[in-house]
């Protein structure tokens, strides 16, 4: 949710800026701006709206501003509308040309993040004289900092420390004061940020992809910390001023991983590394056919004594916790309750205190879920965290850490790192259920065998996409799509029914098949297209009752099923077949043509697939 970047070395910051943009880009994509220092001269900004091509051809690819100190900004609106006004950076001075143009001397900023007291911070800056030309929050925030930097003249990481005092919320802050050419000051609480020094030069992002073609070693500063960047050199601090030492953090990623290789999008391919973010992710710990949870930090006798699980999480990541619940119900017998973390967090409800609070989530810096971890913690829970993003906040958080080896997820739409949080819970649920004495020992060993196959069967059924294409193709001008199942299918459509809607934006629907009849089906018509998910044997006549029902008032029926269950064909109109495997572990399989559904959709309307409109990846707002 905003990206930030910055640079302070000896070329030319403008391109390198811009290319560390564009690996951001999914973070938020309504405009996007650079503010570049050439020496002692003041900042130069410029701003553009829409996609970061449109500042890219606005400053000629980086050609046209010069200096080697600069930050930029590529931005997901939160106050203040999409416009070159309100995009970043911003100003303490007056700002020209809607904000583009060299900028008065003071200081000059970017955010990732929200300021919660805004309105109050800026009624105090008008009553000492200061003006305002956008809506923004960061607007507020930055004439904050050259408020203080003015009266108290104590120096820049003085001012930014007076100014974190007074803020609500969470900010990415990176700074240039016109007194201190070649310096950037940054800042951060609750949203990301990375710094990389080598070659002489220093390197800001919001994340890894942005700088690894520079460095693989990253220091992640601390929430409530700041630093002083200099080319070569980052000096940090904590609130009080007091200089700290942060030891650097390898990536073990390579930049290739991070790149789009060939696909038109980095949607389909990260479809296609699903089967190897599965593999890795049980690799870690599978040990000699067994699971081991040493490195995750959960012993046998805890997961003994754990009486209820709470999994918390936002968007696909809930929807694996809605697969996870029925998984971890029926092998570990063990009571599971899915919250949406942006409940959780608000909800005044009695909570066990033997239970286990497992937060999922890609990014690690969900706003929402991250919340929900601190607030377990501060009611004594124990807790876990299923994270991709090795060194975000809620992996340093939780107690525990089981890291999902998805790598680097790009496209909005989450694929791989969901199937790898999937398979992560799939593995936790069989190893409770053994603990637990729940599984034998016989059981245990043929659950494991049947998640090792799961990548090969998994890129089996990638073979077959031209199927969904041509599928795709015939309802591209769909205008509802009902997703209907039971059980653990009643969770994949939950997933595929986002896939659809969220890139595609037809308006889709899913739904615990035996609901629809209660009111949702009045809204099928001739044509309407019902999509039954039929994992579960012992739900599958259930289900396709329910898309009788449908059928009978006009719908046209797709059917999703395992191999042999080829009955579905009397009923349905079109059918795609899963490879067998446990039932436990279809929505591993059945996701996969529900993605690359949505996926063709998307692609077959013409619209950005990577960036659907409205859209971040990671939302690091509440
Ligand atoms: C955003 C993304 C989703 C993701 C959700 C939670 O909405 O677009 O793909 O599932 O956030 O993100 P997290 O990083 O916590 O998994």
């Amino acid at each position: 949710m905003c990206g930030i970047v910055g640079f302070t070395g000896h070329q030319q910051a403008a391109p390198i800026l811009l290319e560390g943009l564009s690996k951001l880009e999914y973070r938020g994509y309504d405009s996007a701006g650079l503010a570049v220092r050439d020496g002692e001269n003041l900042a130069e900004v410029v701003k553009s709206t829409g996609k970061l091509r449109n500042l890219a051809e606005k400053t000629n690819d980086g050609l046209a501003i010069h200096g080697t100190c600069g930050i930029g900004h590529t931005r997901w609106a939160t106050h203040g509308e999409p416009s070159q006004t309100n995009a970043h950076p911003h100003v303490s001075g007056n700002c020209t040309r809607s904000g583009s143009g060299p900028v008065e001397s003071g200081v000059v900023g970017v955010h990732n993040g929200i300021i919660e007291n805004y309105q109050e911070l800026k009624d105090k800056l008008l009553r000492h004289g200061y003006t305002f030309y956008s809506q923004t929050d960061t607007e507020v925030l930055i004439k904050l900092v050259d408020y203080y930097y003015k009266k108290y003249q104590a120096g820049p990481i003085d001012a930014i420390n007076k100014t974190l005092v007074r803020v609500r919320g969470s900010y990415a802050l990176e700074v240039m004061f016109t007194d201190y050419p070649g310096e950037i000051f940054v800042a951060r609480k609750d949203s990301p940020m990375i710094i990389g020094v080598a070659g002489g030069e220093t390197y800001v992002a919001s994340d890894v992809p942005a700088i690894l073609k520079y460095t693989r070693n990253v220091y992640y500063i601390g929430n409530l910390q700041l630093a002083r960047l200099r080319p070569g050199q980052a000096i940090f601090y904590d609130l009080n001023g007091d200089e700290i030492e942060i030891e650097p953090t390898e990536i073990t990623f390579s930049a290739e991983a991070a790149e789009k290789g060939g696909y038109e999008y980095f949607m389909m391919k990260e479809i296609h590394e699903q089967p190897k973010a599965v593999l890795d992710t049980l690799n870690s710990v599978l040990k000699e056919d067994r699971i081991d949870l040493s490195e995750v930090g959960l012993t046998d006798e805890e997961i003994q004594n754990i009486s209820q699980i709470y999994i918390v999480a936002c968007g696909s990541a809930w929807h694996v916790g809605m697969a996870a619940q029925y998984i971890f119900e029926d092998l570990a017998e063990l009571p599971v309750r899915v919250e949406l973390a942006s409940e959780f967090r608000y909800r005044r409800m009695p909570l066990d205190s033997n239970a286990l609070v497992v937060v999922i989530s890609q990014s690690g810096e969900t706003a929402d879920s991250l919340a929900a971890l601190r607030e377990a913690k501060t009611k004594g829970l124990k807790t876990m965290g299923i994270v991709n993003v090795v060194g975000s906040s809620i992996a340093r958080e939780a107690d525990r850490v089981f890291y999902t080896l998805a790598g680097p997820e790009i496209a909005v739409a989450t694929t791989k790192a969901y199937s790898a949080q999937l398979i992560a819970c799939d593995i936790l649920a069989v190893q409770f259920g053994k603990v637990r004495g729940k599984l034998t020992e016989e059981q245990y060993g043929e659950l494991i065998a049947k998640l090792r196959l799961l990548p090969e069967k998994m890129s089996r059924l990638l073979e077959e996409k031209e199927r969904i294409q041509w599928f795709a193709a015939k309802f591209a001008s769909a205008k509802d799509v009902f997703f209907v199942g039971r059980g653990i299918d009643y969770a994949i459509g939950l997933e595929g029914s986002l896939k659809m809607k969220e890139i595609s934006y037809i308006h889709s629907e899913a739904y615990a098949a035996g609901e629809l009849k209660h009111g949702t089906i009045s809204l099928i018509e001739d044509g309407t297209l019902v999509i039954g998910l039929l994992t579960q044997q012992d739900l599958y006549e259930k289900t396709i009752s329910n898309m009788v029902e449908c059928k009978s008032r006009g719908a046209y029926l797709m059917g999703l099923t395992t191999y042999g269950n080829y009955g579905v064909e009397d009923t349905a109109d079109f059918t795609v077949y899963i490879p067998k495997t446990d039932e436990h572990f279809a929505a591993s399989l059945a996701v996969i043509p529900l993605q690359l559904l949505g996926y063709y959709l998307s692609v077959a309307r013409g619209l950005d697939v990577d960036k659907p409109r409205n859209l971040a990846k990671s939302v690091t707002v509440e």
